[in-house]
C-alpha cells in the first residue's frame, strides 16, 4: 500500500475517533452545564419570588378552603412565569401543606431522601424519572426537571419550607439539542479541514519524495552502470578492510567474480610480501585516520586467482576520514605500458648507442684519416727533418684527441660505482687546477683561490669529484682563449647549509641564455670538428646527481661563466 493511502486511512480513521471523542466530551459537558445554569437560575428565581410573596407564617398549616385559593393564586405569579408546570410545599415536618394536586395536601413523606436533604438547606435537582406510577400528570412531557427548593426568611438559616417543582426541560432540550448540533458540525468541519490540509501536505511531500527517490535511482543507476563499465579495476572496501565493491574490470584483472571477493579481506588480491606493508598503512588509515596514501598513485603488483602476478597502479580516494570511511582503489593494469616502457627504453639505448657510435667512429675516421696521411708522407720524405718533427706533432696532438675519446668512451661505459669517501673540496680544487697547470693547460690564465678554511668535508667519489673540476676547468679555459682570469671558491652554501660550494668561475665567452639547458645534453658542443666531444658537462650532471648535489649556471655573454657546484655534508 503506497504511503498516501496508507496516511489517508491512518488519518480518517484518527480524525473521526478524536472527533467524536472530543465531541461527546464537549456535548455532553455542555448538557450538564445548561442544566445545571438552568437549576441554579430556576432556584434563585423560586428563592426570590417566594421571599417576594410569601412570608413565614404562611408556613404554619396546611391550605385548605380559602388559603388553598389564596395560596393557588401566589403561586401561580411564580410557577406562570418559569415554565413550572407543577408545584408542592412541604413545611419542615415533610408534610404537603399545598399542592396542585389537592388531595396531596397533610400528606406527610418521612422517607422522602431529596425532601430530607432539602430541609438541610441543600437545593436537591434530578431529571424526573417519567415512567413511576406517582407521575401520571407528568406523561405528556418527554423530561422534567424535578427541584427541591429550600426556602428560609430572615437571616436564619433554617428552612422554612421546600417548594418541589416540575420545570418542563423540553424548551431547555430543544436549546441544548441546538447547541450540540452546532458543536458536532463545529468539529467535524474543523476535523474536515485539518484533515484536508494535512492530505495536502503529505500528498505534496510524497510527491517530492517519490521524484527524489526516483532521482536517487537513477542518479544510482547512472553510478552503477559507470562503474561496471569503468576500464579501471574499481574496488571498494570498508572500515574492516573488507571489499564491498568489485567492478567488471577488476573481476577482469583478477580473474575472481565480484561474488569471490566481496565480503573479502583486500589482502587476497596481492602478492604475500605486499600484505605486512598494506596491514601498516590500512591500520594508520583507519585507526588513526593517517592517509598519506589518499589521491596519490602508487605502482604495486597483483595477485591473480590463477597466482599469476601483474604490475598495477593503484589510485585511493575515500570522502573523508570519518567512522564510516570507505576507500575506493581504482586499479589499472599496467602491463602492456610496462612492456612498452622496456621497449621505448630498448630503442632509446639503441638509439643513443647508434649515436654514440656514429660520432665518435666519424672523429675516430677523421683522426685515423690525418695519422694515416701524415704516416704516409712520413715514410715518402724520411729524410726531411721538419716534416718529421711536423708529422710528429700532429701524431702526438691527435692521438691524444683520440685517448680523449677513448676515455670518454670507457666512463660512458663503465657502471659508475660511486666510491665515497670523506672528501675536502679545497684540497681536491688545488691538485686537479695544479695538475692542468703542470700540463700547460692553464698556464695563460691568472689564477685565483677564494677557499674558506674551515669548508666542511662532504662525501663523494674522489675520481669522479676530480673528472667534474678538470671538465669544468677545461671548458673555462676553452672559452676564455688566450688570457683571462679564473677564480675558483670554496664554502658552506648561503642557501642551504647541509651543502659545500665548489665555484669556478671564468672570464671567458659566456653562454647565451637559449642555449644554457642544452650544454648538460650529451654531444652537444660549440666547438668546431674535433676540438670537443660534447660530453664533459653531460658526464660532470650525471656525477653531480649520482652525489646527490646540485649544479648553478650563472652566464653572461661577452663576460664569462660561474658554475657552481653543491655538494651534500657528510
Ligand atoms: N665555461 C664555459 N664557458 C662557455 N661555454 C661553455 C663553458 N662550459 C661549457 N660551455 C659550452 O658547453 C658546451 C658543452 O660543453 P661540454 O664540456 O659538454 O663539451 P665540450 O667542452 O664542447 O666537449 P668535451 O667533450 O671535449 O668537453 C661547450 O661546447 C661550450 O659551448
Ligand atoms: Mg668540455
Amino acid at each position: 500500500m503506497s504511503l498516501v493511502k496508507r496516511f489517508v486511512i491512518i488519518c480518517f480513521s484518527a480524525s473521526i475517533f478524536f472527533s467524536v471523542v472530543l465531541g461527546l466530551l464537549i456535548t455532553s459537558s455542555l448538557e450538564q452545564n445548561m442544566i445545571r445554569r438552568s437549576e441554579e437560575l430556576t432556584a434563585t428565581f423560586i428563592i426570590r419570588e417566594v421571599n417576594r410573596y410569601f412570608t413565614t407564617y404562611d408556613f404554619n398549616t396546611p391550605k385548605i378552603d380559602q388559603d388553598y385559593e389564596d395560596f393557588q393564586k401566589r403561586t401561580n405569579r411564580i410557577i406562570h412565569s418559569a415554565d413550572i408546570e407543577r408545584v408542592k410545599i412541604w413545611d419542615k415536618r415533610k408534610k404537603i401543606i399545598w399542592s396542585d394536586e389537592k388531595q396531596l395536601i397533610g400528606q406527610v413523606f418521612l422517607d422522602n431522601l431529596d425532601l430530607n436533604r432539602a430541609l438541610t438547606g441543600e437545593t436537591v435537582s434530578k431529571i424526573s424519572d417519567l415512567k413511576k406510577k406517582e407521575h401520571q400528570l407528568e406523561r405528556k412531557f418527554n423530561k422534567l426537571l424535578e427541584l427541591y427548593v429550600p426556602i428560609s426568611f430572615g437571616l436564619s438559616q433554617d428552612v422554612d419550607a421546600v417548594f418541589e417543582i416540575y420545570r418542563n426541560l423540553d424548551p431547555l432540550f430543544r436549546d441544548i439539542f441546538k447547541q450540540k448540533w452546532s458543536t458536532w458540525i463545529i468539529l467535524i468541519l474543523g476535523f474536515g479541514v485539518l484533515f484536508l490540509t494535512l492530505l495536502g501536505i503529505v500528498v505534496n511531500a510524497s510527491r517530492r519524495i517519490e521524484s527524489q527517490n526516483k532521482e536517487i535511482k537513477m542518479s544510482e543507476k547512472r553510478y552503477r552502470s559507470l562503474v561496471q563499465s569503468a576500464k579501471d579495476g574499481i574496488i571498494s572496501i570498508d572500515k574492516s578492510g573488507k571489499v564491498i565493491l568489485f567492478n567488471e574490470a577488476a573481476e577482469h584483472m583478477f580473474r575472481y567474480t565480484s561474488g569471490e571477493v566481496i565480503g573479502h579481506s583486500l589482502e587476497m588480491l596481492m602478492p604475500e610480501r605486499f600484505r605486512e606493508k598494506y596491514q601498516v598503512a590500512s591500520s594508520r588509515l583507519f585507526k588513526k585516520g593517517n592517509a598519506t596514501v589518499i589521491g596519490k598513485t602508487i605502482e604495486l603488483e597483483g595477485l591473480r586467482k590463477d597466482g599469476g602476478i601483474f604490475p598495477l597502479e593503484l589510485s585511493l580516494s575515500t570522502p573523508g576520514i570519518t567512522d564510516n570511511v570507505i576507500v575506493t582503489a581504482i586499479i589499472r593494469d599496467i602491463t602492456e605500458r610496462k612492456v612498452m616502457q622496456e621497449h621505448l627504453l630498448k630503442s632509446e639505448m639503441h638509439k643513443c648507442i647508434s649515436t654514440i657510435a656514429g660520432s665518435i667512429g666519424h672523429e675516430i675516421n677523421n683522426l685515423a684519416c690525418s695519422l694515416i696521411g701524415y704516416a704516409e708522407l712520413l715514410q715518402q720524405e724520411l729524410q726531411n727533418e721538419e716534416l718529421a718533427l711536423e708529422c710528429a706533432e700532429v701524431f702526438s696532438t691527435q692521438s691524444q684527441r683520440l685517448k680523449l675519446h677513448a676515455d670518454n668512451l670507457l666512463e660512458l661505459s663503465k657502471p659508475r660505482k660511486v666510491e665515497r669517501k670523506a672528501i675536502n673540496v679545497n684540497q681536491l680544487l688545488n691538485k686537479i687546477t695544479k695538475l692542468l697547470l703542470s700540463s700547460g693547460l692553464l698556464k695563460l690564465y691568472k689564477i685565483i683561490k677564494r677557499f674558506s678554511d674551515d669548508v666542511p668535508t662532504v662525501l663523494g667519489d674522489e675520481n669522479l669529484l676530480e673528472q667534474v673540476i678538470s671538465n669544468l676547468e677545461i671548458n673555462s679555459a676553452h672559452a676564455m682563449g688566450t688570457q683571462g682570469v679564473l677564480t675558483l671558491s670554496t664554502g658552506v652554501s648561503k642557501n642551504d647549509s647541509n651543502y659545500v660550494e665548489m665555484t669556478i668561475k671564468d672570464t671567458g665567452h659566456g653562454i647565451a641564455e637559449d642555449k644554457r639547458h642544452q650544454i648538460f645534453l650529451p654531444f652537444y658542443t660549440t666547438k668546431e670538428k674535433g676540438k670537443g666531444t660534447g660530453l664533459g658537462m653531460y658526464i660532470v650532471k650525471e656525477i653531480i646527481d649520482q652525489h646527490k648535489g646540485y649544479i648553478q649556471l650563472d652566464s653572461k655573454v661577452g663576460i664569462g661563466t660561474t658554475i657552481t657546484i653543491g655538494l651534500p655534508l657528510i
